[in-house]
């Protein structure tokens, strides 16, 4: 019998941000090994959309679950939900995310503040909420979704985007070092480009376009490599040969000329888009 299922009784995952882009994709790979599923997002229509869909496909079971993640309150309250359902949650997927554009200094420190409580907060307390149970039944699967850009010098605009990215790989780095031998892999999900919504929300799909299409990835290649590197208990995946080369010359060439190489595509961006 596949490890991933457990008799007559099925493991679920609960996967946040499941209402668009990677996250939706993330859900239908789980489905489609197996796992029943428990969708989490703001918007009810598309959750209960992607349910009926999960259930048709796949025969398993779709919950649907709406929450804000910026409201500090809701991963605890997703935790009580599911015990009170008795929906032990055997794989986690951390995915819900945006970015704030622009500069640090022009932004208002309500939408920061958000953005570390759905990128940073939400994720540490999640996985300090489901880890133990995932432990103490043998058996977890944490996907966080992190990003290329946690490999990379931080750039000008977007400052705590790659911030989140960065602690994002370092936690579950840990936590994969913490849960060895209890069965519970922990996985940073590194993508680039990814083709989602998620450059619209940020309001650059026009600036982000022009991007070479070898940079781009479909969510649903993503999603798979994602799921096959948590199974196979992969601490961290990088997306994409090119991706996988640029995180690497981050990590091994002199600091100095990367963060020279970051400002000087940044004064191009800049130049481009008008000086903002
Ligand atoms: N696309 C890329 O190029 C790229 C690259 C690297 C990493 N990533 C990461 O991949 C993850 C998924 O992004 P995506 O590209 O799939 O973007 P997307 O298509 O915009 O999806 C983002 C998801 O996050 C959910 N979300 C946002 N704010 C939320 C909140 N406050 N509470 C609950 N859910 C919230 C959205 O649902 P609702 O709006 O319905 O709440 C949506 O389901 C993010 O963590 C992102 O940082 C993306």
């Amino acid at each position: 019998m596949d490890e991933n299922q457990k008799g007559d009784k099925k493991r679920t995952a609960l996967v946040t941000g499941a209402s668009a882009g990677i996250g939706r994709e993330l859900a239908l790979e789980f489905a489609k090994h197996g796992f029943d599923l428990v969708l989490v997002a703001r918007r009810k229509e598309r959750l209960e959309a992607l349910a009926q869909e999960i259930i048709g496909k796949f025969g398993v079971n779709a919950h649907v679950v709406v929450a804000d993640l910026a409201d500090p309150a809701a991963p605890r309250r997703l935790f009580d939900e599911m015990a009170a359902r008795h929906i032990p949650i055997d794989a986690l997927v951390n995915n819900a995310g945006y970015t704030v554009s622009g500069y640090f200094r022009d932004t208002k420190w309500d939408d920061q503040k958000a953005l570390i409580q759905v990128m940073v907060t939400a994720v540490a307390e999640l996985c300090h909420l489901f880890g133990p149970g995932m432990a103490a039944r043998g058996y977890g699967r944490i996907i966080n979704v992190a990003s290329l850009a946690g490999h990379l010098p931080g750039a000008a605009g977007g400052t705590l985007y790659a911030a989140s990215k960065a602690f994002v790989i370092k936690m579950s780095e840990s936590l994969s070092l913490e849960y060895q031998g209890h069965n519970v892999h922990v996985t940073a999900l590194c993508p680039g480009f990814t083709y989602s919504e998620f450059h619209d929300v940020a309001g650059n799909r026009e600036e982000v376009s022009k991007m070479p299409k070898a940079l781009w990835t479909d969510a649903d290649v993503v999603a798979r490599e994602a799921y096959r590197a948590v199974m196979e208990g992969r601490p961290v995946i990088i997306n994409g040969r090119l991706n996988n080369f640029l995180a690497w010359l981050a990590r091994i060439l002199p600091q100095v000329p990367v963060r020279k190489l970051m400002a000087r595509n940044q004064r191009n961006a800049k130049a481009k888009t008008n000086g903002r």
